[in-house]
């Protein structure tokens, strides 16, 4: 079960925008490493319950921001209630994120396909949301080898996936460059995780 929801959340770029920098003031964005001995090239924070990291060892969610030392900036009442709307719409009427994940890319940057697998209870969807610049988004199968879809994906778009989808192979093939009138040359994806 996956749904494209175009537009769910654009007259909102401003309200996101002014949260994001709240919670950046407290948990800024970061270039985590990986197991692969590389520094991402995504920047990345997390609000809410539980944050993501990556490093040398592994990924994790975890209560604390590793750089602060401090908990995670809550989640905002507007990022938790787009959430849960945008996966009712979706077909998934019990969504209950303990996690916003976000990702900041400039116009190199790129995510390579993988599983969102770090999180307890895979019954639940991972719900996305897409901000400034287009990211071309691949969708793939359940296997790394299968041939994955793109989809453009605009400012404001949702993009939820779960059920027997939930383990598809996804990433960001690349930005398209351009001005957004609030995120400038980047963009911004928050995905909404039940991580516990
Ligand atoms: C992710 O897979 O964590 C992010 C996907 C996206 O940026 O659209
Ligand atoms: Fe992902």
């Amino acid at each position: 079960m996956y749904k494209l929801l175009k537009s769910f959340a654009s007259n909102k770029s401003n309200d996101i925008n002014n949260a994001i920098k709240e919670i950046t003031k407290k948990a800024p964005f970061r270039y985590m490493a990986t197991p692969y001995g590389h520094n991402m090239s995504v920047a990345m924070t997390s609000c809410g319950d539980f944050g993501w990291i990556s490093n040398r060892e592994g990924y994790y969610y975890v209560k604390t921001d590793p750089v602060s030392e401090e908990l995670w900036p809550s989640m905002p009442d507007l990022f938790k209630d787009l959430a849960i709307s945008a996966a009712k719409e979706a077909g998934f009427d019990n969504f209950n994120p303990d996690c916003c994940l976000i990702n900041r890319y400039g116009i190199k940057s790129r995510l390579s396909l993988h599983q969102d697998r770090d999180e307890k209870d895979f019954s639940q969807p991972i719900v996305s949301f897409s901000f400034g610049l287009i990211g071309i988004f691949q969708f793939g199968g359940l296997e790394r080898t299968t041939k994955p879809q793109d989809f453009y994906l605009e400012n404001g778009d949702a993009f939820v996936w779960g059920g027997n989808d939930r383990m598809r192979y996804h990433g960001i093939k690349r930005i398209v460059i351009g001005k957004d009138p609030v995120f400038g040359d980047n963009r911004i994806n928050l995905t909404f995780r039940k991580a516990i």
